[in-house]
């Protein structure tokens, strides 16, 4: 379904997005894609919906290279995946029933199967009360819900997805992913997402990417990611495209090797844990906060 061959993205400013990556990706699977900001997932992510343009490398989409379409070759290959922003994106001036058809009007569907086929995913998403609505009548949750009906109303193979849940609750958020997870499992429709929301991360398990500076940095098969404080700090992260964390103590170890992740052992680095395994970050802030009521008496 994807496949990425030592793909660069370089963005005119320099910065390198994406470092020779490789990517494979079957036909029905669900990826998360998680990583530190400015990793590289929303790069990743406008590479595949052909947004951006690689410098390096290629792109296959389904039988498309997708970094080689021409300009005018772009709207028809957007019109074969369904894409789903943290800003919904719907058009406030029509209704959630014509937001949806807008999408199957501009593949020339006729009216009676738009008919048809909006009201089959607004049923879907749980939205048929409110077809008539207009999106600023509606929740966060039930926009982003609208969105969704959109992408996949023209029966995408691929359904991609940047921060989806960004501006939800956490309740909603779930909503969302079981949303997914129901495209995902009833179509088969292959659904790659960018995340920052550990929970739900941990809450339903997926394929995870985790992206660093460009680089995968790790590939977890489904459920074989647990979070814990380590992947969340970038500075624990061998910056060198090494399928590999530092470790230097053995708590660090044991943790890792729980884990099943390949270890590089490393005695420079500083320790990730203290010796109650409290992460470093947590002792730092600890550390600070009198410093800065100190300061404020003698102010
Ligand atoms: N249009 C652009 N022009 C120049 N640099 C960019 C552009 N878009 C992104 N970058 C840079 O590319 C790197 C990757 O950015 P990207 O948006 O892919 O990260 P991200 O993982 O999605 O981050 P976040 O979690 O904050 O959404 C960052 O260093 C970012 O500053
Ligand atoms: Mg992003």
């Amino acid at each position: 379904m994807i496949d990425l061959k030592e793909v660069n993205k370089i963005y005119p400013n320099g910065v390198h997005a994406i470092n020779a990556m490789n990517l494979h990706i079957d036909s029905g699977e669900f990826v998360y894609v998680i990583g530190s900001t400015g990793s590289g997932k929303s790069t990743l992510i406008k590479l595949l919906n052909a947004e951006e343009v690689p410098d390096g490398g290629t792109i296959n989409v389904d039988g498309v290279s997708v970094g080689s379409l021409k300009h005018r070759q772009v709207p028809g290959y957007r019109r074969r995946i369904g894409c789903v922003f943290q800003d919904y994106r719907l058009l406030p001036n029509m209704t959630v029933y014509e937001n949806v058809a807008f999408a199957l009007e501009v593949v020339g569907m006729s009216r009676k199967k738009i008919r048809q086929r909006v009201a089959e995913v607004l049923d879907l998403v749980g939205l048929s009360e409110k077809s008539r609505s207009y999106p600023d009548e509606l929740s966060g949750g039930q926009q982003q819900r609208v969105t969704i009906a959109r992408a996949i109303a023209n029966k995408p193979s691929l359904l991609i997805a940047d921060e989806p849940t960004g501006n939800l609750d956490p309740e909603m958020s779930q909503e969302i992913l079981h949303l997914l997870e129901k495209i995902n499992e009833t179509y088969g429709t292959t659904v790659i997402m960018a995340t920052h929301d550990q929970n739900l991360v941990d809450a339903f398990k997926k394929r995870t990417l985790i992206l660093e500076g460009g680089y995968i940095v790790h590939d977890f098969p489904k459920g074989g990611y647990k979070s814990i404080s380590l992947f969340n700090q970038p500075q624990n992260v061998c910056e060198v495209p090494q399928d590999a964390y530092r470790a230097i103590n053995t708590e660090d170890l044991e943790k890792l090797k729980e884990m099943d992740a390949p270890i590089v052992p490393d005695q420079s680095a500083q320790p990730l844990l203290k010796e109650d395994g409290i992460p470093q970050e947590v002792r730092l802030d600890e550390d600070i906060h009198p410093l800065r009521s100190d300061e404020q008496e003698d102010a």
